[in-house]
Formats: C-alpha cells, structure tokens, sequence
C-alpha cells in the first residue's frame, strides 16, 4: 500500500530546512515509492488545506537554499485568528488530514511547533517532527538545523566588529538572536572573542560589565566587545521577570493566568529594547563611546553551512524510515553521528538552555571573559 506523507514548516524559517523537506521526500518517493503533500505557511496551510505535490522536479536545486520553499507561520492550531476571531481550528485540522488521505504528517520546526505537534498526536494523527531553529532551544537534541549557520553569521559579525571598535576606542554591543536561550550569543562571542558575554541563563549587574570594561581600558585596551543575547537581563528584570512566570505557574483560574500573562507581556515590552539602554548605561559609567549593532534577521537568511545541510539531511532521510516503520509520536532528534526517535511528551514544553556547568561557560571564564556576574 503507498503511504501518504504531508509535510509542513512552522514558527521562524531556519537556514537547512529545504535541505531537511529534501530528505524527507526524496527518500519518500525515490526510495520508498512513498507520496508526499507539503502545506503552505505553516498549520495556516493545513487549516486551508493549501497543499502542494512534491515531487522530484520542486524538490531539485533546494539543498543549498535559505528558508523555506513551503513558507511558514508562527500560528497555532488550537488558538488561530480566523475572521477576526481567536478559534481552535483542530478539528479542521483532523479534517484535511483525513481529506488528503494522510498516512503520516511531518511537522519541521522549533520549541512552539513541537508541543503544537503533540497536541495534534493527541487528537489521533500520526505526527514525526524534526528540530529546526537557529536558537538551538529544543530539548533532547543534540542540536538543530540552522545553528550552525547562524553561528557562523554572528561570528564573522562579532570578528567585523573589533577592526571598527578598536580604531575609534569604542564599546560596541551587539545583540544576538537566540529567543530566551543563549546559545547562539555564548557560541558566537566565544569564537569571535567578545570580551563581554552576556546570556539569559546569567542575569547580569551592569556595574561589574563596566568594572571589567574599565580594566580593560587600564591595561591598554581601550576598546571592548559585548555580545548580549537578545534575551539576556539585568539581575533586577530577572527577579521581576521570575515573579511573573511563578505566578503564571501557580494561577488556578482562567482569569489569573490572563493576568499573568499580561504581565509578563507587559514586561517583555519594556525589555524590548534593553540592548540600547546597556549601550547608554556603559557609556555613562566608562566614559567610553557605545554603539549597538543589532544582527537580527540577518541571523536567519541565506545560505545553510555544509553542517547543517548534512544535519537536515541526516534528520530528513531518518525521518522518513521511521515512516516507514510507522513509528509516530516522535521527534527526530540528533544524537552524536546517529540519530534517534523521542517521544513528544518528552519534547513539548521544555527548554533547552546553557547548563551553568556546560564546557562553553567554563572556557569564557578561563579566557577572562566577562558573563556580567
Ligand atoms: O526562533 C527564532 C528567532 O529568530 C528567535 O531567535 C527570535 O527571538 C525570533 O525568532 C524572532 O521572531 P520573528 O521572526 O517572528 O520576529
């Protein structure tokens, strides 16, 4: 009997994830003689039942392409704007997953999309997932597609930055992407050398970034690199921040989690542009000029590193074996040079952030790096 796979990419466009579409459905069609759907723009294709034929022709020459060639969204399945209103559109869902004869639908995204997939397991579909994200996030995998090349971007950034700071003796902060995880700021300001790094997983006290700013300047090195990771606080915001979300954890009622949540929203919005005030607040307690460079999308755009086209791939062909012995439920996770089949449950809802013992955090401390406590 041939199997019907649909596939989808949801949440932020992460560098390897044509390359992973690529190895899901040519190991579908060419190898197993499998046929395979995609949805356009994330679960918002599914709901619409947009789909695509994927065939050997649309998937030639992607391997090396950014984005991806199905589109995205960041809307969830069980709270989607439709006609102005908020709905729970799964039973849709269900729907045209029956309507287009699935035996199997593969959902390609990030921490969002893996408890959106469970949340369709448990309305009886058959789901495998794979974990993309330039935020390297998504628990119980080694890593995921599209760290690597966002890695790669803010470190050649980072090496950008010192030839400018230092002919004008300037600070310069940049900001890196990363969502509430400071991976990609941790890995990038350790290959670039930043002399300060500043993460979410270690609240920082600005004084002491500009005590060791100060330091610098005594021994001779009149300039200084902070790379702050877009989620990275100060020691006050942390405790603030901390508040909220114990509250939103304790609240019992609809109406306190409403409130929770507002607040917490509340404070992301005054964090938002919290890089700009790190920058003047140095300069205030240096003396030093400040600049701020925010890298931003630019994180996210072009072409994939060879390591995350052969990660993608690696997960993609993986992917559709396990199709293929029906195993479903799962994420394709990296592990080592293999890979290996997770439960959902064990996924959804989890973070993955810098354990304060991880090797990356011991080498910044050895090379004299400043990680603002
Ligand atoms: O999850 C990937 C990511 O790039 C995060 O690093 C960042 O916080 C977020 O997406 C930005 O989202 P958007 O593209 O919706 O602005």
């Amino acid at each position: 009997m041939t199997k019907y796979i649909g596939i989808l990419t949801a949440g932020g466009d992460s560098p390897g994830l044509n390359a992973a579409i690529r190895g899901v459905g040519k190991t579908a069609f060419g190898y197993y003689g499998m046929q395979v759907i995609g949805f356009r723009d994330g679960f918002r294709g599914l709901v619409d039942n947009r789909t695509v034929r994927l065939d050997a022709d649309n998937l030639a020459g992607i391997l090396t392409v950014g984005g991806t060639i199905l589109g995205t969204s960041r809307d969830k399945p069980h709270r989607m704007t439709v006609g102005g209103k908020t709905r729970d559109m799964t039973d849709v869902i269900v729907e045209n997953y029956e309507a287009n004869h699935l035996d199997a639908l593969v959902c390609l995204g990030g921490g969002g999309t893996q408890k959106n997939a469970l949340r369709l397991m448990q309305k009886g579909l058959n789901i495998i997932t794979m974990p993309k994200t330039i935020d390297n996030d998504v628990a119980m995998t080694d890593t995921t597609f599209g760290f690597d090349t966002a890695l790669g971007i803010a470190t050649e950034a980072v090496d950008r930055l010192h030839s400018t700071a230092h002919s004008h003796h300037r600070i310069i902060v940049v900001e890196i992407m990363g969502h509430r995880a400071g991976w990609l700021a941790l890995g990038a300001g350790l290959a670039g050398g930043a002399d300060v790094i500043l993460l979410p997983e270690i609240p920082y006290d600005t004084e002491r970034v500009a005590e060791a700013i100060t330091k610098r300047v005594r021994s001779g090195r009149n300039f200084s690199i902070v790379a702050v990771a877009e989620g990275a606080m100060s020691q006050n915001e942390a405790v603030r921040f901390q508040a909220a979300e114990a509250k939103k954890a304790k609240a019992e009622k609809k109406s306190q989690k409403k409130e929770a949540r507002a607040e917490l929203a509340e404070l992301a919005q005054q964090h938002a542009d919290h890089t700009l005030g790190l920058s003047r607040r140095l300069e205030e307690l240096t003396g030093l000029e400040s600049r701020v460079t925010i890298l931003g999308h630019l994180q996210r755009g072009g072409t994939p590193s060879a390591a995350d086209r052969l990660l993608a791939t690696r997960l993609g062909t993986a992917c559709t074996d396990l199709i293929n012995q029906e195993v479903y439920g799962v994420m394709v996770a990296a592990r080592g040079e293999g890979t290996e089949a997770v439960p959902l449950e064990q996924v959804a809802g989890k973070r993955k952030l810098i354990p304060p013992d991880h090797p990356w955090i011991a080498s910044a401390r050895r090379v004299g790096t400043n990680l603002g406590d």
